[in-house]
């Protein structure tokens, strides 16, 4: 286990170079709040005084930091929802260049609130982009539900409780539950992500053995669910909290 608390900014030229198979970036969304969700209680910033500006140089320089750090067949997923995600995609394009898109992953999910002057924004937006050509994907298959047997041929069909349906390509739009207080996974962390949602992202793109890099790791999410996954992972969090945190639930995946 390899996690180091700072500002990964500054850390990344003396973490090891080329070879972070996957880098999942789940930074602050530019939400103008301290992040808490009680307190006393781990928190992070999410203040930003110099507006987008301000903001868009911090997100600039965390993937500049990011990239060297991957290998040739690594891939990128940065996490974000409406307040930033179509600036990321646009630094992460200056980055990589736009063919090195691979996906723009929909995380949807149905949390309670909302405004009266706008549809419910539930769903963040991760963007998957490619150090290489040769990246590693892994094809995943989801079940695809449907009205009736007529009209499907040489297809197998099954059936659940929900109904008749086949396996498919997995899409990229993917319904998965926000965490909630009282599930057991549940840290206390603010803004923690679901480890069902991570460890779809990581069985998809990288391999067993390989690195797994978080560079704003929080309360380590998706450290463990690559390590239960059998990999190897480097995280780092400007929180020595939200360190702490990190390194007692990766060795909570040892017991
Ligand atoms: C959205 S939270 C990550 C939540 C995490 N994925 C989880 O499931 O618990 C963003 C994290 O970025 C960290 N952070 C902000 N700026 C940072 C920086 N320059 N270097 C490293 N970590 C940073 C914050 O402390 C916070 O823990």
């Amino acid at each position: 286990m390899s996690i180091h608390q700072g500002d990964f900014i500054q850390l990344a030229p003396t973490l090891p170079q080329g070879q972070a198979s996957l880098a999942y970036i789940d930074p602050p969304f530019f939400s103008g709040r301290r992040r808490r969700n009680r307190a006393p209680g781990p928190s992070y910033d999410d203040r930003w005084p110099g507006g987008l500006a301000e903001y868009l140089a911090f997100l600039r320089a965390l993937l500049s930091a990011v990239q060297p750090l991957l290998t040739p067949h690594g891939v990128l997923a940065l996490h974000l929802d409406w307040r930033a995600a179509h600036h990321g995609r646009l630094e992460l394009e200056r980055l990589f260049g736009a063919d090195a898109f691979v996906n723009e992953i929909i995380w949807s999910y149905r949390t309670g609130g909302g405004s009266k002057r706008s549809l419910g924004r539930k769903h963040d937006s991760i963007h998957v982009f490619a150090a290489g050509p040769e990246y590693t994907f892994h094809q995943l298959r989801e079940k695809s539900y449907l009205a009736h047997r007529y009209g499907f041929k040489n297809i197998e069909i099954h059936e659940d409780e929900q109904g008749l349906y086949t396996w498919a390509a997995m899409r990229d739009v993917w319904e998965i539950p926000a965490l909630r207080g009282n599930q057991k996974e549940y840290a206390g962390y603010p803004t923690q992500k679901p480890l069902a949602l991570l460890s779809r992202l990581i069985e998809c793109f990288s391999n067993p053995g390989e690195l797994v890099l978080d560079p704003c790791c929080g309360s380590g999410s998706a450290l463990v669910a690559a390590k239960r996954l059998g990999r190897r992972v480097l995280g780092v969090d400007s929180s020595s909290d939200a360190v702490a945190l990190a390194i007692r639930r990766l060795s909570e995946c040892d017991a």
